[in-house]
């Protein structure tokens, strides 16, 4: 059973995407945009963020794309605002926007710790807090928080796992804490996705990735988005604080395969 605050489905939600400008914070806008959803994407790279506005928008989006460091409080807080008030709701926050890091703790200054844990944690704390009083007002909110499998651990990634570990707990967290609110909480953990990085990585070295998928092959941005879409829906209502490995098996085992 569903309550009247609840959409009946995906078409017409307003849904912010954070890091939305390239990679899979793209494919995940792309996937929301063509399931009918008003859109802000929110990016540091202006001219990445421009483009895919402007792709969106040809294939029909409602788009508002702002410059906003998910870092800041105060460029959040205002973006939050601008879109409430061009929208008159908030529904879906996917909070994508992240960095790599990778060094031996041995080796890591402060401040690169610092920055990891910065961009990829406190700025979902961040971003959650924008929207939550409107997602409580309306008694409806979908928040999904892009983890990693790597927040089991990885060996020269301590801030990065870390960060995607902080990441689990706050959703979990997030979940008890807005159970009784509509607003559900998820988490994501893809495994190795292609991005335009990606793509820069000698032939050979992709392929002794691609051999320890058990899948043996490279998760693409939409394998991403279509796990977003589930936990964007108002189908997705009884499910919250979870974490869904989009890896292609690569959680299932300890071995590499
Ligand atoms: N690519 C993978 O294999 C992989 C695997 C697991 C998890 N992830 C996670 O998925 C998410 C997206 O990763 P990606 O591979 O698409 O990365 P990407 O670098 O291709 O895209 C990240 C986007 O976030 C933006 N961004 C960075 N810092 C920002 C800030 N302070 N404010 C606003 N925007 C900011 C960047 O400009 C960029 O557009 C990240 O959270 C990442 O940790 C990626």
């Amino acid at each position: 059973m569903t309550d009247q605050a609840t959409p009946a489905g995906l078409a017409g939600l307003s849904a912010i995407v954070t890091g939305g400008a390239k990679g899979i914070g793209l494919g995940i806008a792309r996937s929301l945009a063509e399931a009918g959803c008003r859109l802000a994407l929110w990016d540091i790279d202006g001219d990445a963020l421009e483009a895919a506005a402007e792709e969106l928008r040809a294939g029909g989006a409602d788009v508002s794309a702002r410059r906003v460091s998910v870092t800041s409080m105060e460029e959040v807080q205002a973006a939050a605002a601008e879109f409430l008030a061009r929208n008159g709701r908030i529904d879906v926050l996917v909070n994508n926007a992240g960095i790599g890091g990778d060094k031996l703790v041995t080796k890591m200054a402060l401040d690169f710790w610092q920055r990891v844990i910065q961009t990829n944690l406190t700025s979902q704390f961040i971003c959650c807090k924008a929207v939550l009083p409107a997602m409580l007002e309306q008694k409806f909110g979908r928040i999904v928080n892009l983890s990693s499998r790597a927040w089991l651990g990885n060996r020269g990634q301590a801030s990065y796992s870390a960060s995607k570990g902080g990441v689990v707990s706050f959703t979990r967290s997030l979940a008890l804490e807005f159970a009784r609110s509509g607003i559900t909480a998820n988490a994501i953990a893809p495994g190795i996705v292609e991005t335009p990085l990606f793509g820069t990585l000698a032939p050979e070295v992709r392929q002794d990735l691609q051999r320890t998928v058990p899948m043996q092959r490279i998760g693409q941005a939409e394998d991403v988005a279509n796990a977003v879409r589930f936990f964007a829906s108002p189908a997705s209502g009884y499910v919250t604080g979870q974490v869904l490995y989009v890896c292609g098996g690569r959680s299932l085992s300890s071995a590499s395969v």
